[in-house]
C-alpha cells in the first residue's frame, strides 16, 4: 500500500515547542506544545487519527491528518505505546466533544515505547469481563484504567486533605515504627516475623506509640501501613492498610466525638472543592452527598434495640442480647436503612480493647466509639483510653497479656498522666464510601489479602 511508505518528518521551521502536562492545556490554546504520555485510545480512520493520550494529569485529543494519518508509524500504534507529541492546542470545533474541550492538531510525533499488539495486546490482558483474581495478577496493567486511576487521586486528595485538617488543628505528624513487638488490636490477627531471631510483629495500629508521644510533642498522628492476618474474606478487610491515627491529650469522650465528626466533614469538603478530585468523586458516586453536622448519635444498647425491632439478629441467629458483638452484617443492615453517619458508642468491656477506658456512669461498658456510613459499615474505631496504671494493668490481665512488653506504654501512666484518646481511620473504608466501591480492594494501590500478595 502507497500509504504505508510515508514516514514522518519533523518541521524544524515550525516553532519551538514549549514542554507542557495536559492538565495546563487550557492555558496554551494557541500554541505550539510538546507532550508526554501514553495512548489511552486510539480511533484510526481513512485521513484521521484520533489518539485519547493520557499523561496522569488528565486526557488529550490528539488528531492526525493527511500523511501523519496514513503513515505505516500511525497505522501501526496500539493502546498504551508511549509517544511525545507535537502540535498546536485549538478549540474543539462546534458540536464536537472531547476531554476539556480542546484538542491536539499534532505536527509530529515519536514513539517511546511500543505496546505489543495481536493476542499480547493491552487489550486483550486487561478485558472487563476478566476473572477477578487474574485482574489483580495484572493490577499493574489494571490501575491504567478509568476506575481505578480514578479512585487512586481521589485517595492521594483523602491523603492531603487529612494532612491538612491535622495542620489546622495543630497537631503533628509522627512515623511510628512497623516492626514492633506488642499487640494492640488481640492476637489472632497478629502477623507474626523474626526480627533477628526474636519475635516480632507487623503493626496493628500505632496508637501505643502515639500515646507515648503526647507529653514530648503535644497532640500527634500518624498515616502508616498496618497490618492484620483476617482469616476471612470480606469486602472490607485486608492484611495491610493505610491507617490514619489521631491521639489527643486532655480531651473529654464528647470532645473525642466532635473531632471525629468534624474531621470527616472537613476532608470530605476538601476533596469536593478540589476540581480534579470533586469531579472524579461525582463520576465514581453520582449520587453522592456529603455529610453534615452533627452526625447521628447511637449507643451501643440502643443498637441492640433497634436490630432486635428490626428483625435483626446476632451470629448465633438469635435476637440480640447485651454483651454480643454487632457482626459486619448487621452492622450494616442497620447503617444502610438509616442511612446517615452514625457514632456508635459505649461498647461493652467484654468486646472491646485492653486500653479502653470505663464509663464513669456504668462500668460494663467503655468510653469507644466505632463510625459507621451507609455501604461500608464501619470506618473508624476509637475511644478514650485508661489513664490510671493500676486500672491499665486490670485490662492487661483481662485480656491474658503479658505487661512486660508494655513498660514504655505504662509509663505513660506513670510520669504525668492525663486524660486522652483517639482513633484509627482505614482510608481504604473511607474511599469506599466516598467513592462508592463495593470493596476495599479497589481502594488498595496493590491489595493484600489472605492468598494475595502479588504483584
Ligand atoms: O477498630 P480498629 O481495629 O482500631 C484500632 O486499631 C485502634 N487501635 C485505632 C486507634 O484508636 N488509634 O481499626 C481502626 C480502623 C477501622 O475502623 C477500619 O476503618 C480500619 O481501621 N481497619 C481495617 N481496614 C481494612 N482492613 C482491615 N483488616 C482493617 N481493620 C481495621
Amino acid at each position: 500500500m502507497a500509504a504505508m511508505k510515508i514516514t514522518i518528518t519533523k518541521d524544524e521551521s515550525l516553532p519551538a515547542p514549549k514542554k507542557i502536562k495536559i492538565r495546563n492545556i487550557a492555558q496554551h490554546i494557541g500554541e505550539r506544545v510538546e507532550i508526554h504520555g501514553w495512548i489511552h485510545r486510539l480511533r484510526l480512520q481513512k485521513g484521521h487519527a484520533f489518539i485519547i493520550l493520557r499523561d496522569g494529569t488528565g486526557f488529550l485529543q490528539c488528531v492526525l491528518t493527511g500523511e501523519f494519518a496514513n503513515a505505516y508509524q500511525t497505522l501501526t500504534l496500539t493502546v498504551e505505546s508511549s509517544l511525545t507529541v507535537f502540535g498546536t492546542i485549538s478549540k474543539l470545533p462546534e458540536g464536537k466533544s472531547a476531554p476539556g474541550g480542546v484538542e491536539l492538531i499534532v505536527d509530529y510525533y515519536e514513539v517511546i515505547g511500543l505496546a505489543p499488539s495481536g493476542k499480547d495486546s493491552f487489550t486483550n490482558k486487561i478485558q472487563e469481563d476478566i476473572d477477578p483474581n487474574l485482574l489483580l495478577d495484572r493490577r499493574h496493567l489494571a490501575l491504567r484504567g478509568e476506575t481505578l486511576s480514578a479512585v487512586m487521586k481521589v485517595r492521594a486528595a483523602v491523603l492531603g486533605s487529612v494532612r491538612r485538617f491535622y495542620q489546622d488543628e495543630a497537631i503533628t505528624e509522627v512515623t511510628p515504627p512497623c516492626m514492633v513487638q506488642t499487640q494492640v488490636e488481640g492476637g489472632s490477627t497478629l502477623f507474626k516475623m523474626s526480627y533477628y531471631g526474636e519475635e516480632a510483629f507487623l503493626t496493628q495500629s500505632s496508637q501505643l506509640y502515639l500515646e507515648t508521644c503526647l507529653p514530648a510533642l503535644g497532640d500527634v498522628y500518624c498515616i502508616q501501613e498496618s497490618f492484620r492476618a483476617e482469616k476471612s474474606h470480606t469486602r472490607r478487610h485486608l492484611s495491610e492498610y493505610t491507617h490514619i491515627e489521631a491521639e489527643m491529650a486532655f480531651i473529654s469522650f464528647e470532645d473525642l466525638l466532635d473531632h471525629i465528626e468534624k474531621l470527616i466533614v472537613k476532608v470530605v469538603d476538601v476533596v469536593m472543592k478540589d476540581p480534579v478530585a470533586g469531579a472524579l468523586v461525582k463520576q465514581l458516586n453520582p449520587g453522592f452527598v456529603a455529610p453534615k453536622l452533627p452526625f447521628k448519635r447511637l449507643q451501643y444498647v440502643e443498637a441492640l434495640d433497634w436490630l432486635n425491632e428490626n428483625g435483626v439478629q446476632n451470629e448465633e441467629g438469635n435476637p440480640f442480647k447485651f454483651g454480643d458483638d454487632i457482626a459486619e452484617a448487621a452492622e450494616r443492615k442497620m447503617t444502610d436503612t438509616i442511612g446517615v453517619p452514625i457514632l456508635l458508642t459505649r461498647f461493652p468491656v467484654e468486646i472491646k480493647s485492653f486500653y479502653m477506658k470505663k464509663c464513669a456512669d456504668d462500668p460494663r461498658v467503655t468510653e469507644s466509639v466505632d463510625l459507621l456510613m451507609p455501604t461500608v459499615g464501619e470506618i473508624t474505631g476509637g475511644s478514650m483510653r485508661i489513664s490510671d496504671k493500676d486500672e491499665l494493668l486490670e485490662g492487661f490481665k483481662r485480656e491474658g497479656i503479658d505487661p512486660a512488653g508494655y513498660y514504655w506504654f505504662i509509663d505513660q501512666r506513670i510520669y504525668g498522666t492525663c486524660a486522652h484518646g483517639g482513633y484509627g481511620l482505614g482510608t481504604e473504608r473511607i474511599l469506599a464510601w466516598l467513592c462508592n466501591r463495593f470493596t476495599v480492594k479497589d481502594c488498595s494501590l496493590y491489595p493484600r489479602f489472605a492468598g494475595r500478595c502479588t504483584p
